[in-house]
Parts: structure tokens; C-alpha cells; sequence
């Protein structure tokens, strides 16, 4: 039987034009198995700050709908993001929350993976650990291990030329892209 293709959205938590994170983002297809299509998820930078009198007086911005859509047509979802004040960065949060908030919530059985970089030593763990609660909460299945935390980052990323300089990493992120396939395929396949 043909390999299916999976398609993976990528979702980057810095709007930095210089981000690492992005930098992170732009590499993966290079390492993702021959079955994985990855591409950016529509923008979130303009979504205005989740208020419900809001919504429920002028209902979904358009640039949420775009991003709901693309979840949906996703067979997975795949966060890069940095961690700001041991926490999601609030742009990525607010995202989140709109997104909690359309009918039929998007992130309900879609399978989910997550990397981080940043400049502190834990690579973003707290962001980690925050965004598996939030994902835990909207019913999204999200991939355990191995789990990519790059630290001191401005060590293992090549800021001129965007390239992943710490071989290490690039094994773990193979690992990972691998073994988010398998987890993807299973659900794919019960549903
Ligand atoms: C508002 C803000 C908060 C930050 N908080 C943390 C933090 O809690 N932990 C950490 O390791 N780095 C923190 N940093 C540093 C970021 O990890 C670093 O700027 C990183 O490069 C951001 O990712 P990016 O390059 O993809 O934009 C923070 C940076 C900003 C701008």
C-alpha cells in the first residue's frame, strides 16, 4: 500500500523577525521523515486579545478562522516556541484561547508535538510544561518523548545563517519528527 503522506502544521510562538525559534521551524522539513509534509500555520500576530463581550457581540475574527481551518485539515500540529517569564509567550497563549473558544474546538483528538528554544538553560521547559497543561485541557493527544528543549541557544543555532550548528540536537529532532509520524499514524488510523 502507498505511503500515506501526514500533513503537519507548524505553529512558531515568536513573532521576532530574527527568531530562533523560526530558525528551528525552517530546518524541520530537511529533517522530517519522507512521509511528514510540514508547513507554517496562517499568522496569529493580529488576532486582537480573546475577550468574550467581544466575540460574542462580532463573533470569530477572520485570521482565527484561517488558523481553525488549517488545524483541522492538519493531521498534526507542531508548536515551536519560546518560553517568556517561565511561561507560554502571551501572543501564542492568546492564540490558544481564541482557538479554545470556536465551536468544535480544533485541537480536540489532533495530535501534538512541541519544541522550544531559548536563551536560558532549561530550553524552554516551563513553556513546555505549561503548553501540555493547556493541550491536556482542549482533549489534544501530545507526544512524549523524546522532547526537544534547546538551551543556551545562541550555542547551537548559527544566528547568520539560521543553520543548527549542535549535532546533537539535529539527532534529537530527527528522533522526535520520527517518532511524531508513528504517534500521528496511530490516531490516523482509529479514526
Ligand atoms: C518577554 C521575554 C521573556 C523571556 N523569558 C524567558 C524565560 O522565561 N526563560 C528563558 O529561557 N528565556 C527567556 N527569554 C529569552 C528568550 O529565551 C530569548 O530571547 C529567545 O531567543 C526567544 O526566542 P526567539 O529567538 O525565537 O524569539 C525571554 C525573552 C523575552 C523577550
Amino acid at each position: 500500500m502507498a505511503e500515506r503522506t501526514l500533513s503537519v502544521i507548524c505553529i512558531c510562538g515568536s513573532l521576532r523577525k530574527g527568531s530562533y525559534n523560526r530558525m528551528v521551524m525552517n530546518a524541520l522539513p530537511a529533517l522530517a521523515p519522507s512521509n511528514m509534509n510540514l508547513a507554517e500555520s496562517p499568522p496569529f500576530a493580529e488576532f486582537p486579545i480573546y475577550n468574550v463581550d467581544t466575540h460574542e457581540a462580532n463573533g470569530v475574527p477572520v485570521a482565527v478562522q484561517k488558523l481553525v481551518d488549517a488545524i483541522r485539515a492538519a493531521d498534526g500540529v507542531l508548536f515551536i516556541s519560546p518560553e517568556y517569564n517561565f511561561s507560554i509567550p502571551g501572543g501564542l497563549k492568546n492564540a490558544i484561547d481564541w482557538l479554545s473558544r470556536v465551536k468544535d474546538q480544533p485541537f480536540a483528538g489532533k495530535p501534538v508535538a512541541i519544541q522550544s528554544a531559548a536563551g536560558g538553560p532549561l530550553g524552554g521547559g516551563r513553556m513546555q510544561y505549561d503548553l501540555r497543561r493547556s493541550m491536556l485541557f482542549l482533549n489534544a493527544p501530545t507526544l512524549i518523548k523524546p522532547e526537544i528543549f534547546i538551551g543556551n541557544v545562541s550555542t547551537r543555532i548559527d544566528a547568520q545563517t539560521g543553520q543548527i550548528t549542535d549535532q546533537q540536537t539535529v539527532g534529537l529532532i530527527r528522533q522526535q519528527l520520527e517518532a511524531f509520524a508513528k504517534f500521528i499514524e496511530e490516531r490516523v488510523a482509529k479514526r
